[in-house]
């Protein structure tokens, strides 16, 4: 098979579960099915959560090193609730479109997923 299976949509939480301030992880199914060993062929993983009320997904993956942004189960957000950070070296992001301000990958950003409702269901993939 050629190219990646990463264009599906896949189901990661009910849409009413996803509560303000709660950021739930995932791993994409089909994704990492790679090129190569190592980190490619482990599965990427994600994160959504409510920005305002509006449902957003991003890769877990700092553009820096590509390391998982967070060192703790569903704590993604820094010390004053503004920003994500990367717990790593404090790389900051906009939540609203994954933009780094501050930090070693600042002018970069996450790698944003679409998301969609599909009835109660929140569905995300990475996009085409
Ligand atoms: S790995 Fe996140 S800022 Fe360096």
């Amino acid at each position: 098979m050629t190219g990646r299976q990463t264009s599906q949509w896949q189901p990661v939480c009910n849409r009413t579960s996803l509560l303000a301030g709660q950021f739930i992880e995932f791993s994409l199914a089909g994704a990492g099915s790679g090129v190569t060993k190592s980190a490619d062929t482990l599965p990427q993983r994600g994160f959504v959560f409510l920005d305002g009320t509006t449902p957003r997904a991003y890769l877990n993956q700092c553009p820096h090193t590509g390391i998982e942004l967070n060192w703790m189960p569903g704590r993604f957000m820094d010390t004053d609730n503004l920003f994500i950070q990367c717990s790593t070296h404090g790389a900051l992001f906009k939540p609203g479109d994954g933009e780094c301000i501050a930090g070693p990958c600042q002018g970069d950003a996450l790698t944003t997923l679409d998301v969609r409702e599909n009835g109660e269901m929140l569905e995300v993939r990475l996009p085409e």
